[in-house]
């Protein structure tokens, strides 16, 4: 923090030279409080100086994990716009989550608002052109006091933001390394289709016991057969076919509607031309049929994958065109040098 006149304490920029995906301190949060028994349920909201908050140990969200959350990102365009990329998008997921939690629906138009006024008002942590963006993190979380195991009345809508660059120490330039597991990542039938705490939490241990074996990350199979590739611990996956064809797991009770998942589809199919399905995608047709497989996330944005270890025999994949080709043309809508022809940037500023 540096102080500035008037005393007021302002947070320090970061090195824009050197971002990475991690948390730093940014000048303002949001904050709105609702309770079920009102109506409307949702105060209109707040913008406060970043700081801790205030909440019962007894909190639902503390011990039963009824919290949800979204990720999001904001870039700044060469001829100084800052674009906010689909925040309509993560507001209806924001909503389908809550449903499956158990927490009241936020109202869309109200995470939009509330969204682009915090980038906005945290504008000076927006990174310049080319050196990273701006991530957004709303939550919505049970605030009441409860022992018991039940619904909840009150809640609260926090949205922070900070600088990020890649999700990867070094940017991960050739692609990352996975280890397939023959487990899921989400029970049959569970929670895998919301954006919920609890989905990702289980997964720390299990990536963490692979990552100090050299891997980046996991391949998760599906929870009912161990036959079918899902996701890794925070993106989607998907695969371009020997034949040219793009496969990426179709969405179920186990895959996560992602935003970067949705737009690469509808980048590769409308503008691109390629050829994509959306089906239950065998473990051993990535390994018999693949050419070329990556990711895709609002961190991880679109990643290549290098390598997949599958029953201790490796698989690589040399190719990354179509990834290459997709994200040239995400990153251009994103940053504004694109055409925006699906509509999907929010301008800012
Ligand atoms: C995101 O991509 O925004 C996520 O929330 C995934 C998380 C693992 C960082």
């Amino acid at each position: 923090m540096t102080a500035t006149a008037g005393s007021l304490m302002q947070k320090s920029l970061p090195n824009w030279d050197n971002l990475s995906f991690a948390f730093t301190e940014t000048d303002f949060m949001y904050r709105s409080y609702g309770d079920k028994r009102n109506v409307p349920i949702w105060d209109r909201g707040e913008f406060a100086p970043l700081a801790d908050i205030k909440v019962s140990p007894a909190a639902a969200f503390m011990s039963y994990g009824l919290g949800i959350f979204e990720g999001l990102k904001a870039q700044r365009s060469a001829d100084g716009r800052i674009l906010l990329f689909r925040p309509d998008k993560n507001a209806e997921r924001f909503k389908r989550s809550a449903v499956r939690l158990s927490l009241p629906e936020f109202p869309a138009h109200q995470f939009v608002e509330a969204c682009v006024e915090m980038v906005r008002r945290n504008e000076r942590f927006v990174p310049p052109v080319g050196k990273g963006s701006f991530y957004l993190r709303p939550l919505e979380l049970a605030v009441e006091p409860k022992l018991g195991l039940g619904p909840s009345n009150l809640f609260l809508v926090l949205i922070y933001g900070c600088p990020v660059g890649s999700y990867f120490t070094g940017g991960a330039p050739k692609g990352v390394r996975l280890q397939v597991l023959e487990q899921g990542r989400v029970a049959p039938g569970g929670t895998g289709y919301a954006k919920c705490m609890s989905n990702y939490a289980g997964g720390i241990y299990v990536a963490s016991q692979w990552k100090e074996k050299g891997f980046d990350d996991v391949l998760y199979l599906d929870a009912r057969h161990l036959k079918y590739v899902t996701e890794t611990s925070g993106s989607n996956v998907f695969l371009k076919r020997k034949d040219g064809v793009i496969v990426t797991p179709s969405l179920d009770d186990q895959i996560l509607p992602g935003v970067t998942r949705d737009s690469t589809i509808q980048v590769a199919r409308s503008l691109l031309g390629m050829k994509v399905e959306e089906r239950p995608l065998a473990i051993d047709e990535v390994i018999e049929e693949g050419e070329e497989l990556f990711c895709t996330g609002t961190a991880w944005t679109l990643q290549s994958v290098r390598e997949i270890v599958h029953h201790g025999i490796t698989v690589k994949f040399p190719v990354e065109d179509a990834r290459k080709a997709i994200l040239d043309v995400v990153r251009g809508i994103q940053t504004g040098s694109r055409e925006d022809t699906f509509g999907w940037t929010v301008k800012v500023r």
